[in-house]
């Protein structure tokens, strides 16, 4: 069987960024070291005046596009993924292609647009669209592009602020990938949840504790239910580990959490079971205290084992490293990941193809998935094509009067004009309603 998969990306990083232990956390008055220790994070991107989920998502398409040598006939579909739409009916995949067709000869009158949603989860359920439509042999030889896009703000003051980010990760999806195979093995863990709501409103409603206890539940019941299908899982058959990263502390937590499941070290979870009367796999919401504090202490054990921290360093910190400096992108977010992993194999000359990736999405609301990816051969010169340092580099970086104001212009209830605070470089920008996405 033919392989389908990714065979490129791109990625487009908000132009200005929040400093959070050097700007963010004197102004709340917390420990720096909360944000880059406890959360995980150094730096929030952030979208300039001029930017949106469209131009951020069109502009990553386009040097998808150029980079490949693609036209628009070889592309029969654009999906894109978001949980900061603006439009109750038309995708924001026509809004991308109108930009598109602006610089590219032909047009995409020809490809089948959509806009997927079920918050940050959404970008992996596009790739599995694409790879469905490839598969069932409807593409005629055409390629899909996945666009994962999100402004990810949430209202001042709110806890979730110190997570925010904003940027777009374009996927090419075709037959023959360059950079990774997608298994047709897939694991859910599904359930309905009110942890994170958007309804008719632009910034969520979140209930941030809870939420963390859902990722954790519904990523648990997802491993599951993978391995049902495709067997077990032992921590040395992946080379990495990409999850969804909301912060890289959330990852932390549901690396402990995939470690214990799988290790399966029954001799040191027999002993804790005699002790406290039963095995320590709690559902998350378990109300016994007892219990939980005897898996708390079993589970801090186990994070200081040599056997755990050597996994973490090699199989999932890599992981992190673009998501440290950008914050939350939700759709993008498990994507950023995968392109951290394969920059540090690339750095570090790890020979990667035909190497496991095990890939965990999640979304609130609320669903996990868990799947695994094969290593292509052509992976090295497509990360090595990537430039997300000079892009990260480039970015503005905010004072918290620049913050402030900045956050309100992309508050859609406050009508308010802010100068750019940098300048659009061969890019799409929005100019106000009427001159979506121009190319400046
Ligand atoms: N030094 C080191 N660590 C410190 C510290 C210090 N001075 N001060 C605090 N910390 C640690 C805390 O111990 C904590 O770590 P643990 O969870 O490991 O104990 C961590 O820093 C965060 O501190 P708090 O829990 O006090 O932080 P908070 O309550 O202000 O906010 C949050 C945390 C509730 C997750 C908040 O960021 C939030 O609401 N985020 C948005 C929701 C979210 O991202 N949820 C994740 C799951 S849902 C999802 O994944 C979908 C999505 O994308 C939104």
């Amino acid at each position: 069987m033919t392989a389908v998969g990714i065979d490129a990306i791109e990625i487009w990083t908000g132009n200005l960024k929040l400093d959070l232990p050097g700007t963010f956390a004197p102004e709340k008055g917390e420990d720096p070291e909360k944000y880059t220790k406890g959360l995980g994070l150094n730096a929030s991107s952030f979208p300039d005046s001029y930017e949106d989920i469209v131009t951020m998502g069109a502009n990553a398409a386009h040097r998808l596009m150029e980079r490949k040598g693609l036209e628009p006939d070889d592309i029969g579909r654009i999906d894109v993924a978001t949980e900061s739409a603006f439009d109750n009916s038309k995708p924001v995949s026509t809004y991308v292609a109108g930009c598109l067709e602006q610089v590219f000869d032909g047009d995409f009158h020809h490809a089948n647009k959509g806009e997927r949603k079920f918050a940050c989860i959404a970008g992996t359920q596009s790739l599995d669209d694409a790879y469905n439509w490839i598969r069932a042999g409807r593409n005629r030889g055409r390629s899909a592009i996945v666009i994962a896009t999100d402004t990810a703000l949430y209202a001042r003051g709110d806890a979730g602020e110190a997570t925010q980010g904003a940027g777009a990760v374009a996927m090419l999806i075709s037959e023959d990938p360059n950079l990774v195979e997608l298994s047709a093995e897939q694991g859910y863990g599904s359930a309905d949840e009110t942890d994170f709501l958007k309804p008719n409103q632009q910034f969520p409603s979140v209930d941030g504790k809870r939420s963390v206890q859902v990722y954790l539940a519904r990523m648990r019941e997802a491993l599951e239910d993978y391995e049902s299908v495709a067997g077990d899982v032992h921590p040395d058959d992946f080379e990495y580990a990409p999850f969804h990263t909301p912060f890289p502390g959330m990852v932390r937590k549901a690396a402990m959490l995939a470690y214990r499941h799988v290790i399966r070290d029954t001799s040191v979870e027999d002993e804790l079971a005699d002790e406290i009367g039963r095995q320590p796999r709690p559902e998350a919401f378990d109300d016994d205290e007892a219990f939980r504090e005897a898996v708390r202490e079993y589970m801090d054990e186990l994070k200081e084992t040599e056997a755990y921290q050597e996994w973490y360093a090699e199989t999932i910190d890599p992981t992190l490293s673009i998501s440290r400096e950008v914050g939350n992108w939700y759709t993008g977010s498990v994507h950023i990941a995968r392109a951290s992993a394969l920059k540090h194999a690339l750095e570090s000359d790890r020979d990667m193809t035909g190497e496991r990736l095990l890939v965990g999405s999640y979304g609130s609301g609320a669903q996990a998935e868990i799947h695994s990816e094969v290593v292509q051969d052509g992976w090295e010169d497509e990360i090595e094509a990537l430039n997300v340092e000079s892009q990260l580099e480039a970015r503005y970086d905010m004072s918290w009067a620049d913050y402030e104001e900045v956050h309100d212009v992309h508050n859609h209830d406050m009508d308010v004009d802010v100068e750019e605070f940098t300048a659009p470089e061969s890019e799409f920008v929005f100019d106000g309603w009427g001159r979506m996405g121009e190319r400046k």
